[in-house]
């Protein structure tokens, strides 16, 4: 039987415990987590994940403070947004949507943000404590998020051959430093790899993060491999991912849905990242086990 890594399960136990250690602090007098979120401009793809994560913050009890930007905003009028929010005492986290306008440079404006509240781990700071292998730097949220799924179903994958196609600033590029970090053997797989299934039959655990829906087909899969799919695409009204789920469910001895499997843990290690910029800002201690 193939095991469907689902993350709603593991997603709703950790933002409930998040919820348990947040009602804790406000009992005690103290103010809740908050995180701002800065959209620019109308991608309907942006605007459904930034509703999703203000959706979340208020479940779990944070605060959110959305800011929506014009499409045609300036580097300067957004950058003077970012330095409100770098000195606003109640928001302890700052997510800028990606990506932005074309217009805009995404380096300029993520260096911007003040590294303790980058709670996306995109900051040239939080992307160097990831190399250095600084617990007290924040993960990106998607690869934390598998991290944390793998975790839950008890897959190890310290010595295996991990193998991620995609070499993404969001997803591909930190997920390799992190499974490194986490003892696997690593291959990033990118536009300019050869030959692709060359690498992904040969891998334990198969990673995909590319936005093309059903380039993994079964012929591209290890039997027993753990198959992980990140994409998220929209064809014919329908939400699919990069791997043909129906075929390699066969081959998989773990595979994830699209959607319902790395989407919903994503956001919880946004939380998390949050709720760990809070506790080293109001100096509290964590009653959890959770370690983000
Ligand atoms: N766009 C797609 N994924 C992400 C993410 O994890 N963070 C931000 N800020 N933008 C995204």
């Amino acid at each position: 039987m193939t095991l469907i890594l689902e993350g709603k399960t593991p997603s709703k136990l950790i933002r409930e415990e998040i919820k348990r250690e947040i009602s804790e602090y406000t009992a005690q007098g103290l103010r809740r987590p908050g995180l701002a979120v800065v959209l620019v401009g109308n991608d309907p793809a942006s605007r459904i994940y930034v509703r999703n994560k203000i959706k979340a913050c208020k479940e779990v009890g944070m605060e959110s403070f959305f800011y929506h930007l014009e499409s045609n905003v300036t580097t300067e009028e957004l950058l003077d947004t970012l330095a409100e929010l770098n000195a606003r005492e109640e928001v302890d986290g700052i997510l800028v949507q990606l990506p932005l306008p074309p217009h805009i440079d995404q380096n300029e404006v993520i260096a911007f943000i003040n590294p303790e509240k980058d709670v996306d781990g995109f900051h040239p700071e939080n992307m160097g404590k990831l190399v250095a292998r600084m617990e007290d730097g924040f993960i990106p949220c998607t690869p934390l998020g598998i991290d944390l799924l793998l975790k839950h179903y008890g897959i190890e994958v310290k010595g295996k051959d991990v193998v991620i196609v995609g070499e993404g600033f969001i997803v591909g590029r930190p997920l390799s430093l992190l499974m490194l970090w986490r003892g696997a053997t690593v291959t990033v797989c990118h536009i300019h790899t050869k030959d692709i299934t060359k690498f992904t039959k040969e891998a334990d655990v198969l990673v995909s993060a590319t936005g093309v829906p059903g380039l993994i087909r079964a012929e591209m899969v290890k039997e027993g491999a753990v198959v992980i799919d990140v994409g998220i695409s929209k064809v014919g009204g329908r939400i699919v991912g990069d791997v043909d789920f129906e075929a390699v469910k066969e081959k998989a001895s773990a595979i994830t849905p699209v959607p319902g499997g790395v989407g919903p843990m994503t956001v919880t290690s946004l939380l998390l990242n949050t709720l760990k910029s809070y506790r080293r800002r109001m100096k509290v201690h964590s009653t959890s086990t959770m370690k983000p």
